[in-house]
């Protein structure tokens, strides 16, 4: 099943052990992974598919495949952390296929993964974190209604330096 919405022509669909070869275009090109803190050393196809396995497994992690219009990967979008009691969960999205980025596709594939968290999923709230320097996805969660809850400071350490997170939140009942 496929999750989509009027005006956008991307969709999610689950992910499957078999999206691993689609990942590993991307998982160790620093252009697309320098905003992730825990991926400093090269990850193998093996590591990749036992983290996919574990992720679909999971209870706490829904993770989905980008697609376009005529069902091609792009990417890969998740809810991360859920906590089911309180209804809340972690957004992360990368667009790894190359010619992907910078188009305007991450903002429907994460308007699409906001819709699909709080209608399928039935969370009340989500949230996301990115580097202070990623003013991209910034700007992408202020259009998308996100409010921002705070700085938080030295949150990661990558490469050699600690690094402040921006966190964003976005709720149920808020304007979207
Ligand atoms: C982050 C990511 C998902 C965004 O997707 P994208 O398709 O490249 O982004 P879009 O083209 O939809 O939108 C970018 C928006 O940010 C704006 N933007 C781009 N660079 C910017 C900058 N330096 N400062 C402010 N705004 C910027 C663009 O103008 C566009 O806004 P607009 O549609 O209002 O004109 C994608 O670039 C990606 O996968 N990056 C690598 C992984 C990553 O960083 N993931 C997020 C970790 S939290």
């Amino acid at each position: 099943m496929t999750f989509t919405m009027p005006g956008t022509e991307l969709g999610l669909r689950p992910i499957r052990p078999e999206d691993v070869d689609h990942i590993m275009q991307w998982i160790n090109d620093p252009a697309v992974t320098r905003n992730f803190a825990h991926m400093s050393a090269q990850i193998t196809r093996e590591q990749e598919l036992a983290w996919l396995e574990h992720v679909i497994a999971s209870d706490t992690d829904r993770l989905y495949a980008v697609v376009d219009a005529d069902g091609a990967y792009l990417g890969n979008a998740g809810v991360h952390k859920i906590y089911w009691p309180a209804r809340n969960g972690r957004l992360g999205l990368v667009l790894g296929a190359a010619g992907a980025r910078g188009r305007g596709l991450g903002t429907q594939a994460m308007r699409l993964l906001v819709e699909l968290a709080l209608t399928e999923l039935n969370l009340h709230k989500v949230w996301l974190v990115h580097y202070r320097s990623n003013e991209r996805m910034a700007h992408i969660a202020a259009k998308l209604g996100f409010t921002q809850e705070g700085v938080l400071r030295d949150e990661y350490f990558h490469a050699g330096g600690f690094h402040d997170m921006v966190r964003w939140s976005l709720l149920e009942q808020d304007p979207r």
